[in-house]
Parts: C-alpha cells; sequence; structure tokens
C-alpha cells in the first residue's frame, strides 16, 4: 500500500498488516496487573486493510479490536479485524472496491453479479466496541453492529433480533444504565432526518423507542444520560450523499444556524425540551447529572465539525476543550464555560456513576501546542470538585488513546478504580498503560508493553468478566 497521500495513515495512525497473539509470557510487564481484575480492556479503531481512494479521519478505515484480556494476574493481547461484508468483498476480490465516506464509489456490477457486498457505504465497524447484555458488539454510527465472540472473531451483523430494521444506523454510543442496566442509545437513518431514541433492556432486548423529530439530518454522534432525561447536541453539521456521490466535499456547517440542545424525557413521555446557544460541535460527552432545577453537562467543545481531509488541511487545529454547561429546565437559560484549558478528547468517566454527580472526569489529553501534532501525549484527570486538572505525560512525542475507567471490584471509591489506555511512544513502543485513578501523580501502576504496534484509534471499553476462552 501507499499511504503517503493520507496525513491520517501516517505514523502511528498507520494500519498494522498482521493480526497477532501474545500471551502472558510473551508480554513485558512493568509494575504489577491488579490481581482482581477479570475481564478485557478492548479498543476499536480504523485499520484500512487495502489502499483507499480517500480517507476522512475520523470515519473511515476497517474495524479492528485491539485486546488485553486479564484472567488472575496474567494478561494476553490479541488483535482482529471485524469481518465485515465489506471487508469480506475486497478480500475476495484482492483490492479496494468501496470508497471514502467522502468520496463514494459505485459499486462496479462484477461484485455484484459474484455476491459481493452492494452498499456503497461501508460499514467499518470501527467506532466503539462494548459489552452489554452478553453480546460484544463492534459499534459503526452509519449500520448495524457486528457481534463478536469473546476471542474476536466475528459472527457477523446483529439487528437485536429484528428490532433494527434495514436502514436503520445505531449509533456507536450508546450509554448503560447504572441501576436499571438499560443500553440507552439511538437510530437515526439514511433515508430520514429524524431520530428514534432506543432502549433496550439489560438482556438486550428492545424495550423503547421513541421518535425525535427534525427537519434535516444532523451529525450526531454521541448523547449523555441523566436520571430522567437523555440530551443530545444537534450542532449545525451536516453530510450530504449527494455531494459525496460527486466527489465534492459532503460536510456541511452552518454556523449561523446554532447549536440546538434537545432533552428527551427517558421515560418515552412527551415534553422533549429546546435549548438554543450559538453553534459548537461536540463528539463527546464526559458525563451530565441533574441538580437543583439543572441539568450539568460535561462535555469536550470544539468550534466546528473537525474533519480534515474534507477541509483539506491534513491537521486538525481546532481547539477542543473541556466544559461544563447548565441547562436551566425552568427559565431555559444556558450556560456554557470552559472548565479548562486542557486540548482533550475522548472524554470518560466511572461508569457506575454514569448519569450522576460525580467527581471525576478523564480524557486523553495534550501539553504540547497542538499545532505541530495531532496526538494526546497525556491521560488527564478532571476533578470536578476542586476544578483542577492534572496531567501524566508518557513522553513528548507519546500518543495516549482514551482513557478507560475500570472499577475496582473491591470498592466503589472513584478514586480506588484504575484508568487504562493504549499508549505508543517511539522510544517504548506500544503499551496499555494501567493508572490509579487515585494517584495520577505516580505514573502507571503497570505498563503491558506490547511486542508489535498499537495504532492510534478510537473507542475502548472494560469488558466485566469476559475472558479469552
Ligand atoms: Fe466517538
Amino acid at each position: 500500500m501507499d499511504l503517503s497521500a493520507f496525513p491520517y495513515l501516517q505514523g502511528n495512525y498507520a494500519p498494522v498488516e498482521v493480526e497477532s497473539d501474545f500471551d502472558n509470557n510473551q508480554l513485558t510487564v512493568e509494575g504489577t496487573v491488579p490481581q482482581s481484575l477479570t475481564g478485557a480492556f478492548m479498543r476499536d479503531g480504523a485499520n484500512v486493510a487495502f489502499q483507499p481512494n480517500h480517507y476522512v479521519y475520523p470515519l473511515d478505515g476497517d474495524g479492528m479490536i485491539h485486546a488485553v484480556y486479564f484472567d488472575d494476574g496474567k494478561v494476553h493481547y490479541r488483535n482482529r479485524w471485524v469481518e465485515t461484508n465489506h471487508l469480506k468483498t475486497e478480500r475476495q476480490f484482492g483490492r479496494m472496491i468501496y470508497g471514502s465516506v467522502g468520496k463514494l464509489l459505485e459499486v462496479p456490477p462484477e461484485v455484484i453479479a459474484a455476491g459481493g457486498e452492494p452498499s456503497p457505504i461501508r460499514n467499518t465497524a470501527n467506532t466503539n466496541v462494548i459489552y452489554h447484555g452478553n453480546k460484544l458488539l463492534a459499534m459503526w454510527e452509519g449500520g448495524f453492529p457486528h457481534l463478536l465472540n469473546s476471542d474476536l472473531s466475528t459472527v457477523g451483523l446483529f439487528d437485536y433480533d429484528g428490532a433494527l430494521q434495514p436502514g436503520d444506523a445505531l449509533t456507536a454510543h450508546p450509554k448503560i444504565c447504572p441501576v436499571s442496566g438499560d443500553l440507552i442509545t439511538c437510530t437515526q437513518r439514511w433515508d430520514s432526518p429524524n431520530y428514534y431514541l432506543q432502549v433496550f433492556d439489560k438482556n438486550a432486548k428492545h424495550k423503547q423507542t421513541t421518535l425525535v423529530e427534525f427537519e434535516r439530518k444532523g451529525i450526531i454522534h454521541d448523547l449523555q444520560i441523566t436520571d430522567n432525561y437523555v440530551i443530545i447536541f444537534y450542532a449545525p453539521a451536516f453530510h450530504s450523499l449527494e455531494k459525496a456521490m460527486r466527489g465534492e466535499d459532503p460536510f456541511e456547517w452552518e454556523a449561523q444556524l446554532g447549536t440546538k440542545i434537545i432533552v428527551i424525557p427517558r421515560d418515552g413521555s412527551s415534553g422533549q425540551k429546546v435549548f438554543e446557544t450559538e453553534a459548537f460541535f461536540s463528539w463527546h460527552f464526559c458525563n451530565g447529572f441533574e441538580s437543583g432545577g439543572k441539568i450539568i453537562i460535561d462535555y469536550v467543545w470544539i468550534n466546528s465539525i473537525p474533519f480534515t481531509q474534507a477541509q483539506g488541511t491534513g491537521v486538525e487545529k481546532q481547539p477542543r476543550r473541556m466544559y461544563r454547561m447548565e441547562l436551566d429546565l425552568q427559565t431555559k437559560a444556558v450556560s456554557n464555560e470552559q472548565f479548562s484549558d486542557v486540548f482533550c478528547e475522548f472524554s470518560r468517566v466511572d461508569e457506575r456513576r454514569m448519569g450522576k454527580t460525580y467527581r471525576y472526569g478523564f480524557a486523553a489529553s495534550s501539553n504540547r501546542d497542538w499545532g505541530d501534532a495531532h496526538g494526546y501525549n497525556c491521560t488527564g484527570r478532571y476533578d470536578f470538585h476542586t476544578g483542577q486538572t492534572q496531567l501524566w505525560e508518557y513522553g513528548a512525542e507519546a500518543n495516549a488513546g482514551e482513557p478507560v475507567y475500570v472499577a475496582n471490584p473491591e470498592s466503589d471509591k472513584e478514586a480506588d478504580g484504575w484508568v487504562m489506555c493504549f499508549v505508543y511512544n517511539p522510544e517504548e513502543g506500544a503499551y496499555l498503560s494501567i493508572l490509579s485513578a487515585g494517584d495520577f501523580a505516580s505514573g502507571p501502576v503497570a505498563k503491558v508493553k506490547v511486542p508489535a504496534r498499537v495504532p492510534n484509534g478510537f473507542h475502548a471499553n472494560w469488558m466485566q468478566g469476559l475472558t479469552l476462552n
């Protein structure tokens, strides 16, 4: 492959070409892996298998899962592609067939005649991997998720026993209610501007659908729950399939429209509330909760949608920072304040506090000038009690992925858990970093060093109790 034309396929964004396994004897562990953990850290990401025609970060690329399994103090690393129909078809023909979301291609008749995947829009399965209702799922926000086995082999597309209809696009950012175990998620469709809030119970059975009507389909990436509400941001960010098919920049940002904050009752009742504010974009919420007639939302603010290839810059330069928004449910007043001046993305919390009051947010963070490098060389801890932001730096040139909070099974305190992420440091190679959530200053309690490259990726989760076999 010649990837030289694609800024976001350089350095540690470049794909790996092999699927590997390294057992406890082949992995080097610095420090001590928490003995009490049984489960797996898994991270999805883009890993092109064939040279693309175009590449929009962060939307393109075949999904690959990188996993570190933990069992009785021992670890095992494995990476596997998600075997989508698109990838299987390209393997069958030995070449790239499906285009980028930024430059779609018509599927050749001979591919369809041979039984290849007919949709020109690649189900990348590259955005997130979750474990809910005993289902391990690789998620993509443009279509169905893929069901995986615990060993990362692919079962196939998953439609929640028929709850998802052809054309439904399930978000890659569901939230799990820590009280009910429900998965609160949504679907959108390519042929409708509407948004459907979906709830699946703790056994992954469909429970509820709530319609949210829009006149125009927006790019809505994440959602946030509180005890009683779901909150979404409707930014003036749009994607035009027609422009994509013509090979034009399909992404539209119409700042004059502002950003709407939609507050949807979780119980399915009417009474959706709309708050309006000046235009901003956000990929990710950190957390949200209700307090004193207000909804408090912590999230990563960006001034506009950052699709770098479409903009022709090659490097994302938009500032992105942790913000706290307050929505007054009575007066409809909105306040929106920067919480920290640290550059950050991929914000996470202790999932036991999802939608509830909490102290710590965690995010991939940077203490470098963003202009010279797109990457996060630190994990940040955002303390919403003290207002302080604390960084652990992995090295000036390092890149740290999404930090996942892993609860200590022996404690309900936020400070007693761990924060895990993949790190790539040119001087050290790739490793899984395990920080103590309560003691960032001491650095990782363990580094699980992987004797292969782990490319930069997207979302990760801890799969409690999931083992390799
Ligand atoms: Fe995301």
